[in-house]
């Protein structure tokens, strides 16, 4: 049970071309999010919740010269004077377009040079000697964080005002499923990464958790089940809600999904400057983890834990392991998963019947972030690693997890023991859920 999932060895030669590689990829899509719209744009704050998408360009740049040009390429620094202009504990988002910011220009002029040295740097390293750099984790801690800048870049288009600049292929069409739950058996199962070279400290490490059986819902909560919320009162009847979230409902004003409209009998949405039509048979998104937990509540239902979650993810009944992925071990492909921005929405249930999990759980990863009703807490035996703001400062029960990636999140910074975090009351991030619920008396033996 204990065994870990399969990580093959690879040499140095290897590892350096799978950084190159998710690296180029990486700073492709910032160059995509960031030439798409003009420079009146690019250092326009379109959200108080979201920095202008400059700052996030360049403090991309900034980290990649901090961990990988200076601490592990012992070089020169490039731009130390505008660190604090970039330390995202420093200014609040809220802050940040007043700052003396670098503008598109030399922002892109940055990242540029920054990335030349790193590539070169890249050559040189050894790749070894130190927890940094061993198998590249540097690398990929800085190509996640790109990739993680670049999904909040794709949160801030969508808050932004005017017509449609991006543009993507429909993601492929959803297919039947045998049954909307399935049993999840009690039971241990490995729980975490200690082996998974490019998992974060939070992720860390592996470790046997007992998870009693529960039903999982084979796919995510979808509009149209989400309207039937909605038009039976849900947003009116505190019953539903917890003391926290109805405090928020109220003071808030919600009565849906973030960027939702209805039009007498039709609800429409906004999305990436594209007015249509809600389609019921996709996932719902933009939804609070309060409004998530009302909804489970109404339909008999409850959000599942992380564990839970992890389990009817990564467990395989066969060989009591767990799994890196749903599918198996091998990194996410176009058939697995709606990750990376390949199309600019959530996919409907069925849609990736090779990304299901052995008993039978599909689209965990990709398509939305899924709340669970987990605070974020280090795992036992967890220690910082590289720095305390990475994941330390933000445990409590501030924060919810959220698991599973979005069609806004790349494959590198998505893995079936990946965990995210958020206040309960965020509606901007590609967050849905699904359902989970206890067995019923006598239900299983
Ligand atoms: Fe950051």
């Amino acid at each position: 049970m204990t065994t870990p999932p399969p990580i093959p060895e690879i040499s140095p030669e290897q590892w350096r071309s799978r950084v190159a590689a998710v690296l180029t990829r990486a700073r492709d899509r910032s160059q995509l999010l960031t030439d798409a719209v003009d420079d009146d744009d690019l250092v326009r704050q379109h959200s108080p919740l979201m920095s202008p998408l400059v700052w996030d360009l360049a403090h991309v740049g900034n980290q990649e010269e901090q961990w990988l040009v200076r601490d592990v390429g012992g070089r020169a620094p490039v731009r130390q004077d505008i660190d604090h202009l970039y330390d995202a504990f420093k200014h609040a988002r809220a802050d940040r377009p007043s700052l003396p910011l670098l503008g598109p220009a030399d922002a892109r002029s940055y990242v540029r040079e920054v990335r030349d040295k790193v590539l070169d740097v890249l050559s040189h390293s050894p790749l070894e000697g130190r927890r940094l750099l061993d198998q590249a984790f540097a690398f990929g801690m800085v190509a996640q964080h790109e990739q993680q800048h670049d999904e909040t870049m794709l949160a801030t288009h969508q808050l932004r005002a005017g017509g449609a600049v991006l543009a993507a292929a429909p993601p492929p069409p959803g297919t039947s499923l045998p049954s909307a739950e399935v049993l999840v058996p009690g039971g241990p199962f490995t729980m975490g990464t200690s082996t998974e070279p490019w998992a974060l400290d939070n992720e860390r490490p592996d470790h046997v958790v007992q998870v009693a059986p529960f039903f999982m819902d084979t796919a995510a909560v979808t509009n149209g089940a989400y309207m039937a919320f909605i038009d039976s009162g849900g947003y009116d009847e505190a019953a539903w809600w917890s003391a926290a979230g109805w405090a928020h409902r109220q003071a808030a004003g919600l009565t849906a999904p973030r960027f939702w409209q209805r039009e007498g009998d039709t609800w429409w949405r906004l999305r990436f400057g594209i007015r249509e039509q809600v389609p019921p048979s996709e996932p719902v998104v933009h939804v609070s983890f309060h409004e998530a937990q009302a909804y489970a509540a109404w339909a008999g239902r409850r959000l599942p834990t992380e564990a839970e979650w992890e389990k009817a993810a990564r467990w395989d009944p066969a060989t009591g392991r767990s799994r890196r992925y749903p599918w198996g071990d091998e990194d996410p492909g176009p058939q697995h998963a709606n990750l990376g921005q390949r199309h600019l929405r959530p996919a409907a249930a069925g849609a990736y019947p090779a990304g299901a999990s052995p008993l039978g759980v599909h689209q965990l990863i990709g398509d939305v972030w899924e709340w669970t009703s987990s605070d974020f807490g280090g795992y036992p035996g967890f220690t910082a690693f590289p720095y305390p703001e990475y994941s330390l400062v933000f445990f409590g029960p501030d924060y919810k997890v959220l698991r599973g990636g979005s069609f806004g999140s790349d494959a590198v910074a998505v893995r079936g023991t990946f965990r995210n975090w958020d206040y309960p009351i965020r509606r901007q991030i590609f967050a849905g859920f699904r359902c989970a619920r206890d067995p019923a008396p006598g239900e299983v033996r």
